[in-house]
């Protein structure tokens, strides 16, 4: 399955670009990153057209990325500024592809297909907690993941498997099965995103909840809604409040889950995870780091890694007719809308690998 290309993909977080070069390979395309004197970020693919060496073993020259091999400089448009060689003859051909690139919500952000439909305006605005920190204070962390985004995206939009595979986020005294049954669960299909709602009403807080923030055994309502925005942004509403009371009120914990491809059998995976509560305690960053550390790097990260090696040469799970369960119904949805998207595209009719 190719890649959708008309997207926004997280690049890097803000930081993580400066005046020296970033290489990261996005879609299989290598591509370097940098600052420009004022700030803005750049993004050139990786490979100087001369002898293909990359450009992020060159080194700046003002706006400049000069080639660390034979000395050729490309602006930031992705045209040669200048030949050392031959300082009066630019060769013609001698131009590398600059991709869209913007910066928002903390992270920098890879346009990969037709630069004229490129507007950052179209990320969803759900994210802009990210950009208040005196509100929700973040938490945030990376994995590079050796398994195909969607199967990323998968485990995101089906939170059943958390009982499961994460038992430090257990409720104490229920079995995982009493734990399913006491959420209920409403999938929502939009145009443009899928919403997997689950709510569990009337029962005691899970022990992340008690431990550290102090809720009592007193019977909360806790929701974990995901929202699925194509092809991988994912915006969880996590929260929990005194059963009956008003959400805002309780403890609102927003997610940013952010998954781009590297290659096909490879993903970067940023999330940030923020908070309402004790947000300038640092302690609480301290153990709520080893709460994501222990969910995402090892419980989820191993088994999505398993999974994709027990599939063999295959990246497509619905190629190899996977037993379905009720929990599959949003990432089923997702991927028949990503499909769909990733037709029309290409002008064709939709696979039907989800069906
Ligand atoms: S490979 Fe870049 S100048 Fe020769
Ligand atoms: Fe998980």
């Amino acid at each position: 399955m190719p890649y959708l290309l008309n997207a926004w993909y997280v690049a890097a977080y803000s930081e993580e670009v400066t005046r020296e070069p970033l290489a990261r390979t996005l879609l299989d395309i290598p591509v370097v990153f940098y600052r420009t004197e004022t700030g803005e970020p750049v993004a050139l693919l990786d490979r100087c057209p001369h002898r293909f060496a990359p450009l992020s073993l060159g080194k700046l020259d003002g706006d400049d990325l000069v080639c660390g091999y034979h000395g050729l400089r490309f602006g930031r448009a992705g045209s040669c500024t200048h030949n050392p060689h031959s300082p009066d003859s630019i060769p013609k051909n001698a131009r590398v592809t600059a991709f869209p690139v913007a910066e928002r919500f903390g992270h920098v952000w890879f346009w990969p297909g037709d630069p004229a439909r490129a507007d950052i305006a179209q990320l969803p605005a759900e994210f802009g907690f990210l950009d208040e920190p005196e509100k929700y204070r973040n938490v945030k962390g990376y994995l590079h993941v050796k398994a195909h985004y969607q199967l990323i995206v998968d485990n995101l939009l089906d939170l059943s498997h958390a009982p499961f595979l994460h038992p430090h986020f257990a409720v104490k005294g229920m079995t995982p099965e009493e734990q399913l049954r006491a959420v209920t669960a409403k999938l929502v299909r939009e145009s443009n995103r899928i919403t997997a709602y689950r709510l569990r009403s009337g029962v005691p807080p899970n022990r992340p909840t008690v431990d550290i923030f102090g809720f009592s055994q007193d019977p909360v309502d806790s929701r974990s809604h995901m929202t699925w925005y194509p092809p991988a942004l994912l915006y969880l509403d996590i929260g929990t409040c005194v059963a009956g009371t008003p959400e805002s009120e309780g403890l609102c914990m927003p997610a940013a889950h952010f998954i781009t491809p590297e290659t096909e059998r490879t993903s970067h995976y940023f999330f940030s995870q923020t908070r309402n509560m004790r947000i300038h305690d640092p302690e609480v960053d301290i153990q709520l780091a080893k709460v994501f550390d222990t969910a995402f790097r090892l419980q989820d990260e191993p088994m999505i890694e398993a999974v994709q090696s027990r599939m063999g040469a295959a990246t497509d799970i619905f190629a190899l007719n996977p037993v379905l369960l009720s929990a599959d119904a949003p990432p089923v949805s997702a991927r028949r809308l990503l499909d769909r998207l990733i037709a029309e595209e290409h002008g064709q009719a939709p696979a039907s690998a989800a069906e």
